[in-house]
């Protein structure tokens, strides 16, 4: 139809149509230009004739103005690769609105109205997986963040929330079985077709509008909420899957049992439904009543899953299923208000996680997650606060920052007011805000209001981005320990000046004879620099601080190595002891890596960590799952962190080295460990889950230390294994070595799961991660195999982010890694941008690598720049990492 066009970049893309080779900036979007939407939608129908090739889609608005914003003479529909059919107004066919840009707009006169509009799509051709695309034969939908403007013309932003009403047509045969949110109200048949009619009671944003359609079946179970509504829970794969799901669905129901007790949260549809799919850009996705899945969240047996898998699939589902909540009930007002529901959401699925296993396991997994990933971002070029004040691709944003550290924030207003006062804080939220599209500063304010907490300084942590540091000076006056806490919080892009933060730390002081302390402590540090004394104490005590990782801040100190060693000993609390165990590995290859030690003080520092990890294999009172955290050595990538400029040649090297000593100096030890765990029958619980753990752990050592004694007994445990836990593990460690035993472990695995695409991933991930000197030419090998494809998420992700995350093979001296991701981003970006972008970021940390390898990858950057056909979510990220 005749719709006039105003020029725009084909695709939406404005690098196509620059005639410049270096592409600019796409577009900022600010914060502070926010302005409400002209226009309310109480009503939303969605028509959608299916077909993998073309899906027509008919939809039908009610719109009125919207009375709390300035008025306007027409109303703005954004799109995205649509094919306008037909568009009336009131029933009346329009011709004469335009299209600018990828907007839909339509003049309005003031009043209600009825605004219809076909559009066809293509789903069958849509390798973004954004909007309605096709998977395996199925269709189904991803919307968030700004997908559904791929479906038809919307105001595609999250304050508009509307009532939807679906309809679904489509042949019978192909797609059995129809899903969209809320609950199914009418089916018929005809012919060939039949169709399904579905009403979503809650008013609701475009992103979380779903529909799937395909052969799929369900396990089906039910659960009876808080006050007796009985809900029907179905989890929907492809037929083999079934099998798979039963975890999926007791995590489900752990779930809505726990949101119930721990924050008077109920479900409020009578029905839930997850499907899993294959290919999917990210984990899960929180759609009314209709989440969907990547399958590796859903998944999962003895037989091809790990603990670790089990725990990934029971967090999901759990955050997920939060989002009801957090997220649905309660959206946000526009994107950059993204933290308000996934920095609330993960605190959520923490606490859930941390209820269903080991509190204190899980609460070092996280803060390892932190510091693995968030605090490299924090100091690098694409550091942002968790409240960002401008973005150019939303899709970017979907970060470590405002997941991670936006939790962090969360659990320090819970530490500092209590868990009751901070409950009273979350029920002032929900009850507040229920049914609206909130700001971070509204959750803000309600806990401020009902958990009675003063958090005006404390809201710089939603404004200033970087990680603050903590340095701790002791002294001691007569019977006062003196603490002089100072902090600083380093700039970051566009931040160059920062004010000091409230920084709430848990502390203790230990009495070094007796081992005790006299009770643990909170102190709140909100000035540049801080004096804190505590009376009574008779001698120096050893201090413990930072507890339970009460803070997300980086402590500065010089502590004696007795210090360390009496606290990886004896803390009580188990993070810290975690922590004094970090804090004096870290000290030492620190110390190895630059250079600057003695032989006598190397040969002492060794000795004590020896020491300290033989405490932690022989102490009977430590489970095995707590044990094998401490037996953790500190990642390369934390180590790259505590130097201004890192070589990862030397990191790499120093951490390989210390493992040998390790080895050899506790080599009747690790065996004897290994002896016992390697006893200990299969099962769920946490004793055996504990043992497997420290099984591979244990394997790790003795492969730097004894390459031949590893072989032998992952060999043993890998043919012997009767879990994919020791599975794995075995294969991981066989992967690293060159030996006969490796190549026969991986065809076996290969020919055993074959055509079982998570555990190939696994195959894929666990070479492309290897510490094989090779590795890298594997990794090239592994490109060709006719099982790697570039069209599936998961399987880009297993090759590459697993090398991406190697660092002896991604920053291998010649640059080739480099390289190599930058030619992966090439060939991604046209196909799947999102995915694509999120390979930017290992090449974005050049400022912080030594010179040499710095310049190769800088290099790679800049080629990457020069592509005159980037997508905007690799531009972005590649502009502000050259920075
Ligand atoms: N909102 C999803 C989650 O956290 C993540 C997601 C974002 C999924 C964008 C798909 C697309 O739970
Ligand atoms: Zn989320």
């Amino acid at each position: 139809m005749d719709i006039a066009r105003t020029p725009a970049a084909p695709d939406g893309n404005p690098y196509l149509a620059d005639a410049a080779p270096q592409p600019q900036q796409p577009a900022e979007i600010r914060r502070a230009d926010y302005r409400p939407f002209p226009w309310l939608v109480p009503a939303t129908r969605l028509e959608f004739a299916l077909g993998i090739e073309t899906t027509r889609v008919i939809a039908t608005l009610e719109v009125e103005p919207n009375p709390s914003a300035d008025p306007a003479r027409s109303i703005r529909l954004n799109g995205d690769g649509l094919t306008l059919v037909d568009l009336a107004v009131d029933g009346q066919q329009r011709t004469d609105d335009t299209i600018e840009g990828n907007d839909l707009v339509i003049a309005l006169s003031p009043g209600r109205h009825e605004i219809r509009i076909v559009t066809d799509i293509m789903p069958a051709r849509n390798s973004q997986l954004m909007g309605l695309y096709a998977s395996n034969g199925m269709l189904c939908t991803q919307c968030e963040a700004e997908g559904f403007r791929r479906i038809t013309f919307f105001p595609d932003r999250p304050d508009v929330l509307s009532t939807y009403t679906v309809v679904m047509r489509g042949p019978r045969g192909q797609f059995p079985i129809l899903l969209s949110n809320g609950n199914e109200i009418a089916t018929g048949e005809d012919g060939d077709n039949h169709w399904a009619e579905w009403h979503d009671p809650w008013p609701k944003p475009s992103y979380l509008f779903a529909l799937v359609a395909g052969n799929l079946v369900a396990r089906t179970d039910r659960f009876t909420t808080m006050s007796g509504r009985e809900v029907t829970l179905n989890v929907w794969v492809r037929e083999g899957d079934l099998a798979r799901t039963e975890h999926a669905m007791e995590s489900l129901k752990r779930s809505m049992k726990w949101d119930e007790e721990a924050f008077g949260r109920e479900y409020d549809l009578d029905l839930f439904n997850i499907v899993a799919v294959s290919d999917f850009n990210m984990g899960a996705m929180e759609n009314k009543g209709l989440n969907v899945f990547n399958t590796k969240y859903v998944l999962a047996d003895v037989e091809t899953a790990t603990d670790g898998d089990f725990d990934a699939v029971e967090g999901v589902i759990a955050h997920e299923y939060f989002h009801n909540w957090s997220g649905n009930r309660i959206t946000c007002r526009d994107w950059f208000q993204l933290s308000l529901k996934e920095g609330f959401t993960v605190l959520r699925d923490q606490l859930f996680s941390q209820d269903m296993g080991s509190a204190p396991v899980k609460r070092i997994e996280d803060v390892r997650i932190l510091r693995g990933v968030q605090f490299p971002e924090d100091s690098g070029p694409l550091a942002h606060s968790i409240r960002p004040d401008s973005y150019r691709e939303i899709s970017n944003f979907y970060t470590s920052t405002i997941y991670n550290k936006g939790a962090e924030v969360i659990r320090m207003m819970r530490t500092m007011a209590g868990e009751e006062r901070f409950r009273r804080g979350t029920d002032t939220y929900f009850t507040r805000h229920d049914g609206e599209a909130a700001t971070c500063e509204e959750f803000v304010a309600a806990i401020e209001d009902g958990a009675d907490l003063d958090l005006r300084q404390f809201r710089l942590w939603y404004s200033q981005a970087g990680t603050p540091r903590v340095t701790v000076t002791q002294s001691h006056e007569g019977t006062a320990a003196c603490l002089t806490l100072r902090q600083s919080v380093p700039a970051t892009p566009g931040q160059p000046d920062k004010q000091p933060m409230p920084i709430p730390l848990r502390l203790a002081l230990f009495d070094r004879d007796t081992g005790a302390h006299a009770g643990e402590q909170l102190v709140v540090l909100d000035r540049a620099e801080q004096d804190f004394r505590f009376e009574g104490v008779e001698k120096p005590p050893v201090l413990s601080i930072n507890r339970g990782f009460s803070a997300p801040v980086t402590i500065q100190r010089t502590i004696p190595r007795e210090d360390l060693v009496f606290l990886a000993a004896t803390d009580d609390d188990p993070f810290a002891r975690f922590e004094a165990m970090q804090e004096l590995v870290t000290g030492y290859l620190v110390t190895e890596i630059t250079g600057n030690a003695g032989d006598d003080e190397r040969e002492g520092a060794l000795a004590d960590i020896a020491g300290a990890v033989d405490k932690v294999l022989a102490d009977p009172a430590l489970d095995d799952l707590m044990r094998g955290e401490l037996m953790m050595l500190p990642s390369q990538s934390y180590l790259a962190e505590q130097m201004e400029v890192a070589d990862p040649g030397r990191i790499h090297a120093a951490r390989e080295l210390l493992k040998a000593d390790l080895g050899g100096l506790l080599a009747s030890q690790l065996r004897n460990a290994y002896d016992r765990v390697a006893g200990v029958p299969f099962s769920l619980d946490s004793a055996a889950k504990g043992a497997r753990k420290v099984k591979t752990l244990v394997l790790t050592y003795l492969a730097a230390s004894d390459a031949e004694l590893a072989a032998e007994l992952a060999a043993r445990q890998y043919h012997g294994a009767d879990n994919m836990t020791d599975r794995q593990g075995a294969l991981m460690v066989l992967t690293g070595l060159d030996t006969a035993e490796r190549t026969a472990a991986l065809i076996d695995f290969y020919n055993r799961y074959r055509g079982n695409a998570l555990v190939i991933d696994k195959w894929f991930a666990l070479q492309a991660g290897s510490l094989h000197p090779q590795a890298i030419e594997h990794v090239k090998a592994l490109a060709e195999h006719s099982d790697f494809t570039l069209d599936n998420p998961n399987r880009v992700r297993a090759l590459y982010m697993a090398f991406a995350g190697n660092p002896q093979a991604f920053h291998a001296a010649s640059g080739e890694g480099y390289r190599m991701i930058a030619d992966l981003i090439l060939a991604l970006d046209p196909r799947n941008a999102q995915t694509a972008a999120r390979f930017v970021p290992p090449l974005g940390r050049w400022r912080r690598i030594e010179p040499g390898r710095a310049g190769l990858m800088r290099g790679e950057l800049e080629r990457l720049a020069a592509s005159p056909v980037l997508s905007r979510d690799t531009a972005e990220q590649v502009m502000r990492s050259l920075g």
